[in-house]
């Protein structure tokens, strides 16, 4: 019998990781957690902080890692922008030591990055358009992914946009939640009218990196929901799914909104790669917010 892989998943109690752990441990692989603070449910948990060298040997050499999937990341943007020391540690050194204990390990590394690498001037962007962070966040995963590309010949990095998910994780909730949330209660929400992106289910990535894993497909993909949408006509789609009153949800324009960070306007990805080549398929936005809602226990 061949020995089932061991996977490292750094970032495991976060949103893509709680979702990815689960579905590898269901798969019977042996797959070693990362956290910081936020105990993950599923696989074993190993806690360390990713931008601390000693922490990160340690992990590998208790995991011994056929492959790593690298999601564990400061992924706030507004707190990245204030925060600029911490957000390099994180993003930029943490991800520097995971590529050079992966090298040491021959571990094939999946590392997640962002559609916040790019502009946002035109959307629906390809994995091999120029990208060009205009926040603090996007230049740190940029930076990432030179680590990753500068140090190995073998690595998938694997871009993503807007995920969500049917539970709160790492300590926080997501956009679909905090919608559903708002309207429960009867609340007013604004939501902005002139932001696109890629809405992409956990659950969707989660299982198109573990073909990518289990394929040891290189490159960079582009994973993401397979509809560009405005963050309103999302929100919109949110309250339909879950029959919730859509009345509530008022169109806005980013320039009233007061972020810290500056958001693209568009950072939509063309998906057409993973369409081609994956199994597991990006899919529809009304397909996954049907999935979501049965994760949720609504039929
Ligand atoms: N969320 C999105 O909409 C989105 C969009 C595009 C790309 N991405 C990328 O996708 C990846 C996963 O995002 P996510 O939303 O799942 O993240 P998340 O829910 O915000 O979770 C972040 C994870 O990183 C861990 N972490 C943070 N700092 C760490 C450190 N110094 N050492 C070790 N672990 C640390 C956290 O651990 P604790 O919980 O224990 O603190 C948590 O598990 C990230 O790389 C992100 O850049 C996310």
């Amino acid at each position: 019998m061949v020995a089932a892989m061991n996977i490292l998943v750094t970032g495991a109690s976060g949103l893509l990781g709680s979702k990815l752990t689960n579905i590898l441990v269901g798969k019977g692989y042996n797959v070693y957690s990362g956290y910081l603070g936020n105990r993950p449910e599923y696989g074993i948990p190993i806690k360390l902080d990713i931008s601390n060298e000693n922490d990160v040997e340690k992990v590998f050499e208790v995991s011994k890692p056929d492959a790593v999937v690298h999601a564990a990341a400061l992924t706030n943007v507004d707190a990245c922008e204030l925060k600029r020391e911490l957000a390099w540690k994180t993003n930029v050194i943490g991800t520097k030591n995971i590529v050079k204990l992966s090298k040491k390990y021959n571990a094939f590394l999946v590392y997640i990055s962002t559609d916040y690498v790019f502009k946002g001037d035109r959307g629906m962007y390809c994995e091999d358009d120029v990208p060009e962070p205009i926040n603090y966040y996007g230049y740190t995963k940029l930076k990432g992914e030179e680590e990753v590309k500068g140090m190995l010949k073998e690595y998938c990095i694997a871009r993503t946009s807007v995920i969500y998910g049917s539970v709160p994780a790492s300590g926080k909730t997501n956009f679909v939640l905090w919608i559903i949330e708002k309207l429960r209660k009867g609340e007013v929400v604004n939501v902005v009218v002139d932001q696109y992106n890629s809405p992409t289910h956990n659950t969707n990535l989660a299982e198109m990196l573990s073909e990518i894993i289990e394929k040891r497909m290189t490159g960079t993909y582009h994973l993401a929901g397979a509809t560009r949408i405005s963050r309103h006509d999302f929100s919109k789609l949110v309250a339909e799914t879950f029959s919730l009153e859509k009345n509530l949800i008022m169109p806005t324009t980013s320039d009233k909104i007061s972020w810290t960070a500056q958001r693209p306007k568009d950072s939509s990805l063309n998906i057409v790669k993973a369409l081609r080549i994956l199994k597991s398929k990006p899919l529809d936005i009304q397909t996954s917010l049907k999935r979501l809602k049965h994760e949720m226990g609504f039929f």
